[in-house]
């Protein structure tokens, strides 16, 4: 019974939110624990952590300006030269446009695991960390 309702979850975020954007065709698989596994990464698609939680002191501007900085702004940044078709105004270098795509940049890294769009791609742990600071409401 759990095994059919953690495969019809994995068919519901394959066709689910922000499908259209994905790149190719998600890679999934189950670990042993039973977690969903999507593009070689754990899929988190509940809460890590909660406002408030101590998340190792965790801020914008002491970690999470970094991570996009060294995964994400050769494409979406107000400076990029050639984006590779990142859209218009997502950028990753202006703190503004990341706190309104905060949910889509969670989806995106740490539940549906398609970004960064081509590699170098961020470790496991560091995909995580990004979701616990959005899911700790981005301090
Ligand atoms: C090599 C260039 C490149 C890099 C690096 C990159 N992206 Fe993207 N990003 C894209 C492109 C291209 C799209 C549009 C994809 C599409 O619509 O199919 C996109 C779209 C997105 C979207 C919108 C997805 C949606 O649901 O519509 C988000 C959010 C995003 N990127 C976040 C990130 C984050 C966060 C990083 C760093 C971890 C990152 N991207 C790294 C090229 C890149």
């Amino acid at each position: 019974m759990i095994g059919i309702a953690v495969a019809a979850s994995a068919i519901a975020l394959a066709a689910g939110c922000g499908g259209s954007s994905n790149p190719a065709p998600a890679d999934m698989s189950m670990a042993a624990d039973m977690t969903l596994i999507i593009n070689g990464c754990p899929s988190y698609p509940d809460p890590v952590a909660k406002a408030g939680d101590n998340i190792g002191g965790d801020t914008y501007n002491s970690y999470a300006k970094g991570f996009f900085a060294m995964w994400c702004t050769r494409c979406h940044s107000t400076t990029a030269t050639n984006r590779q078709g990142a859209p218009a105004g997502y950028n990753w270098d202006d703190e503004a446009s990341v706190r309104a795509h905060l949910a889509m940049i969670r989806n995106a890294v740490g539940v549906q695991n398609f970004m960064p769009f081509t590699p170098p791609n961020p470790a496991c742990d560091e995909r995580r960390r990004l979701v616990r600071w959005i899911d700790a409401a981005a301090p």
